[in-house]
């Protein structure tokens, strides 16, 4: 598996599957899961409400992953992910690693070969950049699948200055 890093913005990615840093709602908000939704269209919101109806009723588990279309944005798949907020009473490591492993096992279910990632809880969740890049480099290199091209595509170029010190130590 190739790791790398884009700076940008992930809607614009065309890859199999876009990972959103989405809540245990699926309903939407800010950060990549506003740009997700706004981007992606209508759809991607229709299959989130019916997954809510359906398999997850009482919300996604925070730590878990599940696919839907990916509407109009240039992907084929959304892999929708609920991070952990950042806690500095109790670490909460295992459910954030959990989001990558998770994202690459729906990945690999839908036969995904590249996959776009944020970083995932950095934003509106407060995870320090630092630490969370450790988590998500590691975490995907440490876990088999089927994807080519695992790409992290961060928002400014401080996020991508720390994953590229993290990536090459
Ligand atoms: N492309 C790539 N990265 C982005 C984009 C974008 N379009 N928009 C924001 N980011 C970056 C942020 O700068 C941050 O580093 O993605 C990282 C994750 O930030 P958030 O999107 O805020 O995600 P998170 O911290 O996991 O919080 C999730 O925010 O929007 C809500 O519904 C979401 O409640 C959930 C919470």
């Amino acid at each position: 598996m190739k790791v790398t890093l884009v700076q940008g913005d992930i809607t614009g990615q065309q890859v199999d599957a876009i990972v959103n840093a989405a809540n245990s709602s699926l309903l939407g908000g800010g950060g990549v899961d506003g740009a997700i939704h706004r981007r992606g269209g209508p759809d991607i919101l229709a299959a989130c409400r019916h997954l809510r109806a359906t398999t997850y009723p009482d919300g996604l588990p925070t730590g878990q992953a599940v696919a839907t279309t990916a509407g109009r944005l240039p992907a084929h798949s959304v892999i929708h992910t609920a991070g952990p907020v950042y806690s500095t009473k109790e670490d909460r490591s295992p459910l954030l690693a959990s989001c990558y492993r998770e994202s690459l096992r729906v990945a690999d279910e839908l036969a995904a070969t590249t996959v776009a990632f944020p970083a995932i809880s950095t934003g509106i969740y407060r995870w320090p950049m630092r630490n969370a890049a450790h988590i998500a480099i590691s975490t995907v290199r440490a876990t088999p699948s089927q994807v080519h091209e695992v790409r992290f595509v961060l928002f400014g170029a401080e996020a991508y200055a720390v994953f590229e010190q993290v990536l090459g130590a």
